[in-house]
């Protein structure tokens, strides 16, 4: 307890209790839990089912885990909240020990159609709220997928509703980018909580993780661990999991280099939202809170970089708002 203790302090962020992640605190007010478990590859075709997310929710709340990424558009909504209901049911936490993240979709983008959203979210999740609402990419489409030209700041205004009406307690996006981000920040009553973007050794984002701290805008990062897992372009940029620099300091901190990778991303202040549906990767992708990288080891992980992106959705390059044009510039 006192190492962790000694270590949140370090970090700037405290612990609920011994077992648990620590929290950031949001520009709202609320504490948002600093490891999220992903659920977004449960249910790519051809993988696994999503009778899979409703177990991996539960193990992970069984490990420790308080915070539950999910969103519309991944169609297991419902699961997560099965997931949540066992847990409850079993008398491992109660509702407001949990942060609940979900997205709206593209083609909800029009201001009065956000709350109907939600409450479709709430519907499949079997709750009354949800802790974090972010419209999950800037670029609007119509049902079909086509384009659309709608202001994500209309959108922004159904999201402070949606608030407003009690349905969520903070609000955020994600995939905007800096430019975006700041467009939101600067006409808005209420300011995103969290941007929610790609972030890892090979997208390590230095430019738009400073914004975000500069305006303090939590950052939620996605695909924590690039391409270190396995990934389809054979070709993808190091590091891999057997990267001979993660390897010594693995073997340093007696870890996998998957942890190194995650507690990397915590030591720069970040959310990690490491997905898995395995229960001893769930565990292992939680258990970060008894070691600390020296700030050489951060340097040495962000000498990766080479702003290649594992989630590049190049099918709504010609989008209005398409939020991935430029590199980011440094700020
Ligand atoms: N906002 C957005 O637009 C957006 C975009 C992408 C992702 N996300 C969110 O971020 C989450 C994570 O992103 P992601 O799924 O793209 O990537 P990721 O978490 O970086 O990688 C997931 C892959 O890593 C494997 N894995 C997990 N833990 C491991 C470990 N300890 N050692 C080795 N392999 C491990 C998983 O397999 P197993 O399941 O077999 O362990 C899975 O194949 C998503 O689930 C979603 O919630 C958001
Ligand atoms: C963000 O996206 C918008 C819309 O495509 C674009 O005009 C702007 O240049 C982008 N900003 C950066 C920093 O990439």
């Amino acid at each position: 307890m006192f190492v962790l203790t000694t270590l949140c302090l370090a970090l700037g962020v405290h612990a609920i209790n011994g077992a648990e992640a620590p929290t950031v605190q949001l520009n709202d007010g609320h504490k948002m839990p600093v490891v999220a478990l992903g659920t977004g590859r449960g249910t790519a075709p051809g993988s696994e089912s999503v009778e899979e997310v409703r177990r991996a929710v539960l193990d992970a709340i069984s490990v420790g885990y308080r915070h539950i990424d999910t969103a519309a558009i991944y169609n297991d909504e419902a699961q997560v909240g099965a997931g949540v209901g066992d847990a409850i049911a079993k008398g491992l936490v109660k509702r407001e020990d949990l942060f609940i993240t979900t997205k709206l979709w593209n083609d909800k983008h029009a201001k009065e159609a956000v709350v109907p959203a939600l409450r479709e979210s709430l519907r499949k999740l079997n709750l009354d709220y949800v802790d974090l609402y972010l419209i999950h990419f800037p670029t609007a489409t119509k049902a079909d997928g086509s384009p659309d030209s709608i202001d994500y700041l209309d959108t922004w205004r159904g999201m402070e509703e949606a608030r407003q009406l009690g349905l969520v307690r903070s609000i955020g996006v994600s995939n905007f980018n800096s430019t975006q981000l700041q467009r939101v920040y600067d006409s808005s009553q209420v300011k995103p909580a969290v941007n929610q973007f790609e972030v890892n050794p090979t997208m390590t984002q230095e430019p738009l993780v400073k914004l975000c701290k500069k305006l303090n805008v939590a950052v939620m990062a996605y695909s924590p661990f690039g391409f270190l897992v396995s990934r389809k372009n054979a070709d993808a940029p190091p590091p891999k999991a057997d990267d001979p620099e993660l390897v010594k300091m693995a073997a340093k901190y007696g870890k996998t280099t998957s942890q190194i990778v995650l507690r990397y991303l915590i030591e720069r202040g970040l959310t990690p939202i490491p997905k898995s549906t395995n229960k001893e990767r769930i565990a292992q992708n939680i258990d970060l809170f008894d070691f600390q990288l020296t700030e050489d080891e951060v340097a040495i992980i962000s000498k990766f970089n080479k702003n290649v992106r594992v989630i590049h959705p190049v099918g709504m390059k010609d989008y209005p708002n398409y939020p991935f044009v430029t590199e980011e510039p440094s700020v």
